[in-house]
């Protein structure tokens, strides 16, 4: 079989297993087959760049090439949906379209999917664009992210679809992936997202499809529009959607009458909590489109459909009291101390009250009855008061001005609606939150030492930063209560191994806003020892590859801290890695930064991969195609003609193995 022929193969494979496992949960193969078939094809169309296709497999794991987005205007407008709450106003939908139709009509029911809303334009059963709602004019062209969504078919499958048809739908982050995300973002002091939505309409947006392709975001269709549409129904274009590869819930019904559309109302209510991911409500819809054109729309929304928004569960409590709380990056949460009352299954004694400006606007008094709420987050939070059960004037709620914990004036920067700790070196859930960072897995990895033993060595006062922890010995530990000399030899133990952790992961642990894992590893390599990082300038910083001004401005500002100077004087006395060791120093440069190289061919010394890896770590970037902004070409024997043939035309320069392994040193 030639090149040509078992690449075209390889695709149609890859297409069927991703269908498989992405759209009907039963794949018939191991990732680990899936991921080897897709090596051999990313392999071989590297090789043979004149077979390049915007739809084959190898497009998902997407690109960091970074770009605006593309404003497109909609062909058809994307309009919204007129919401009602409650059966009444669904049966007064049902009865104006009975009027306007005076026939009979079907009602087809699905679920309203919580996520954001895409257009897809599909043209002879390949995926050409992929636009956000934007305005409802006009959105984002956001292709090259949405490619990387696995649900999402590049090339259809079966035939009878019109040669040009869009199909719109909802992205989403399932339940799992998005807590997932959470506790990592958390770990980075990043800003955590408020519920799946933001975090699948903020993915969405990445300027980066290579970070969206991992971040297991999902789609589902539900609305098909083109001139040559298989069927005159809804639900039946959407089982030939279906077919051809789209991924459409399986919960949705079509009703005859309304007391089925109450039914389904009824049962979804109850199923939607075992979904995967998050629902708010019901779509019902017109079947038939001819009966869809005769209704037609308002200026805002077809007059053929409506959603159905589930009640988010709610209850009306008393509040007794607000406390504050400080997280690890000193933001402070005021949170609502209420009588135990029952909701959605739990008994809710506390709730988010978001921040002062909220407080404000409620203008909450203690005695106050007031609504909680179990939306789509996870922590519940009060959205409204009862004024009219305000029988008598409780204290008013005032924001506080110190810090609950150390007493520290709390700031609030421009522009921002949470007040700050600014004090991160003394103030006591910082320090806590600190420690228990540090601790963490892909920090110093001291698994000996959890939060409860934080907060024990922390309140007898052995250690009030993470260079305390260094400083520990079994006898001062076995003092404590339920700790037996052999947990206390453990925990030193675990300290002392912490030791060999290599330097990327301590500049990880030592929890510098907006340093994480990936961004300590890029500081590490660009700076190789602490001294170089500390006294690195803003404009040094900014200058490494993907160290944003945001990361900039931390950095700098920790170690201006004297104190942080302080503790990474300490931490460096009791042996700590703070310097990247002399193979990886070696292994390491910025020889290749700034350029941009295509790899071609086959080689004699080492792997395709392993020149991947050799250009990454020294600085370069691996592209896939030749064009005016490659700086070289490094090929091997068999370069593929095209290539060669398109480097001689943009004038790019040709470099051989030899020559290569000479430019970065041997
Ligand atoms: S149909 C003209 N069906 O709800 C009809 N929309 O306010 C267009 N949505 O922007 C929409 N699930 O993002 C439709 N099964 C579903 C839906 C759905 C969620 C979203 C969609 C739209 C908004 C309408």
């Amino acid at each position: 079989m030639s090149a040509q022929e078992r690449i075209l193969e390889l695709r149609k494979e890859l297409h069927e297993h991703n269908h498989r496992y992405y759209v009907q949960n039963m794949p018939v193969i191991s990732d680990f087959e899936f991921d080897a078939l897709l090596r051999e094809l990313q392999d071989l169309e590297a090789a043979n760049p004149d077979m390049f296709d915007p739809s084959s497999p190898t497009m998902r794991v997407g690109s960091d090439i970074t770009k605006e987005f593309k404003q497109v205007a909609h062909k058809y407008p994307m309009l919204s949906l007129g919401n009602t709450y409650s059966k009444e106003e669904v049966r007064e939908f049902y009865d104006r379209v009975m009027r306007g139709l005076n026939e009979d009509f079907e009602i087809c029911c699905e679920l309203k999917f919580d996520g954001t809303s895409i257009s897809l334009t599909y043209t002879d059963g390949k995926l050409v664009r992929a636009v956000t709602r934007g305005d409802g004019e006009k959105g984002d062209d956001v292709t090259a992210n949405v490619k990387t969504i696995r649900s999402v078919p590049l090339v259809l499958s079966g035939d009878g679809y019109p040669t040009e048809f869009e199909i719109r739908g909802e992205v989403l982050m399932p339940w799992d992936v998005f807590e997932r995300l959470n506790s990592e973002r958390a770990a980075n002091g990043e800003q955590l997202f408020a519920n799946p939505r933001n975090a699948a309409s903020g993915t969405l947006k990445l300027q980066d499809s290579s970070v969206v392709a991992k971040r297991g975001l999902d789609a589902y269709l539900y609305f098909m529009l083109g001139e040559q549409l298989p069927a005159e129904g809804h639900y039946e274009n959407l089982q030939c959607a279906s077919e051809w590869g789209f991924k459409i819930s399986s919960y949705t019904r079509k009703c005859k009458t309304i007391e089925e559309v109450f039914e389904f109302i009824d049962t979804m209510d109850v199923e939607r909590r075992n979904l995967p991911f998050a629902t708010d409500g019901i779509v019902l819809k017109v079947n038939s489109l001819r009966q869809q054109k005769n209704l037609g729309y308002t200026a805002k929304s077809p007059r053929w459909a409506i959603a159905y928004k589930f009640q988010a569960e709610r209850a009306l409590t008393r509040l007794n009291e607000v406390s504050y709380q400080v997280g690890r990056t000193g933001v402070v949460t005021p949170v609502a101390n209420l009588d135990p009352v029952q909701l959605s299954g739990t008994v809710v004694k506390r709730a988010s009250l978001h921040n002062a400006d909220i407080i404000e606007k409620f203008d909450l008094h203690i005695g106050d009855m007031v609504y909680v709420e179990k939306g789509g987050e996870i922590i519940p939070k009060i959205t409204g008061v009862d004024l009219d059960a305000r029988f008598m004037l409780g204290e008013k709620v005032n924001f506080i001005a110190k810090c609950p914990e150390c007493g520290t004036p709390l700031v609030r920067n421009e522009g921002e609606a949470a007040h700050y700790c600014p004090n991160d070196t003394s103030c006591p859930p910082q320090i806590k939150g600190k420690i228990e960072h540090f601790v963490t897995r892909d920090a110093m990895n001291i698994d000996s030492i959890g939060p409860e033993t934080i907060e024990m060595l922390y309140n007898y006062g052995l250690v009030k930063n993470i260079a305390d922890l260094y400083s520990l010995y079994p006898e001062d530990l076995m003092f404590l209560p339920r700790m037996g000399a052999k947990s206390a030899e453990n925990i030193v133990a675990g300290v002392k191994t912490s030791l060999q952790v290599p330097f990327e992961r301590v500049l990880f642990a030592l929890g510098i806003r907006f340093v994480g894992a990936t961004v300590a590893k890029r500081l590490a390599r660009a700076f190789k020892n602490i001294d170089n990082l500390m006294n690195a300038t803003f404009e040094e910083l900014v200058a490494v590859d993907e160290i944003g001004e945001r990361i900039a401005t931390t950095v700098t500002a920790f170690f201006a801290n004297e104190s942080n100077r302080e503790l990474v004087a300490r931490l460096k006395e009791y042996g700590l890695c703070f310097e990247v060791s002399e193979e990886e120093a070696l292994l390491h440069s910025d020889i290749l930064k700034g350029q941009s190289i295509v790899i071609s061919g086959v080689f004699t010394h080492h792997s395709r991969d392993e020149y991947k890896e050799i250009i990454e770590k020294n600085g370069g970037k691996n592209v896939g195609s030749v064009s005016k902004s490659t700086s070289f070409i490094l090929a091997g024997d068999n370069m593929g003609p095209s290539k060669l043939e398109k480097a001689q035309k943009q004038g790019v320069r040709i470099v051989n193995e030899e020559e290569f392994l000479a430019m970065i040193g041997g």
